[in-house]
């Protein structure tokens, strides 16, 4: 997988990889790299975490799908990563349904072990591995449907993960064969 002419993105919970796996990708593939968190941050001048508590979590949103729909119709295909709450929004997710999409699905323990105490991330301030299992399993049926590609990553390393979207056949978006 990694066809010419659409960007490849990564989707999945908080925890799953998207930014590490992304920036590995982007070295495989030779192509340039962009985190949407990071733009945003970028963009406005603030973390994620300052975005929510000065913005409020709807101005937050309303950003992102901006972000999102400025770097999907970048001509040039990149690897982006994705903030996890990226799906929510319905116009971003007929955006997504045309890029090689991969959803880095991943067990409640792992994205638990991984986001740990939840620090920079608003949305787990308080229970973090209880607020990401509940984040990951209700957003669950929106990564399956702009999903091009699901690789379950649990146990994987980051190399395993790159090789194995590398190495998976191309579904060219909107071929409904
Ligand atoms: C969010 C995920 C975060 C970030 C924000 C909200 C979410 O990105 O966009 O804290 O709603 O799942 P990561 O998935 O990169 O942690």
């Amino acid at each position: 997988m990694a066809e010419q002419g659409t960007h490849l993105v990564l989707v999945g919970a908080m925890g799953a990889g998207k930014s590490t796996v992304g920036s590995a990708l982007s070295d495989a593939l030779g192509r340039p790299f962009v985190d949407a968190d990071e733009v945003l941050s970028a963009e406005t001048g603030q973390s994620v975490a300052d975005m929510f508590a000065i913005l409020g979590e709807p101005a937050f949103r309303a950003l992102e799908v901006a972000v999102m729909a400025d770097l999907l119709a970048v001509d040039e295909p990149a690897v982006v990563a994705t903030g996890g709450g990226v799906v929510l929004d319905a116009d971003t997710r007929a955006a997504l349904r045309r890029q090689d999409t991969v959803w880095l699905r991943a067990e409640p323990a792992t994205l638990a072990r991984r986001v740990g105490s939840g620090a920079g991330r608003p949305l787990l301030d308080r229970d973090p591995a209880g607020t990401v299992e509940r984040l990951a399993a209700e957003r669950a049926p929106l990564y399956e449907d702009v999903a091009t590609l699901i690789l379950d990553v649990d146990g994987l390393s980051v190399a395993q993960v790159v090789r194995r979207i590398l190495d998976a056949p191309v579904d060219p978006p909107g071929d409904a064969s």
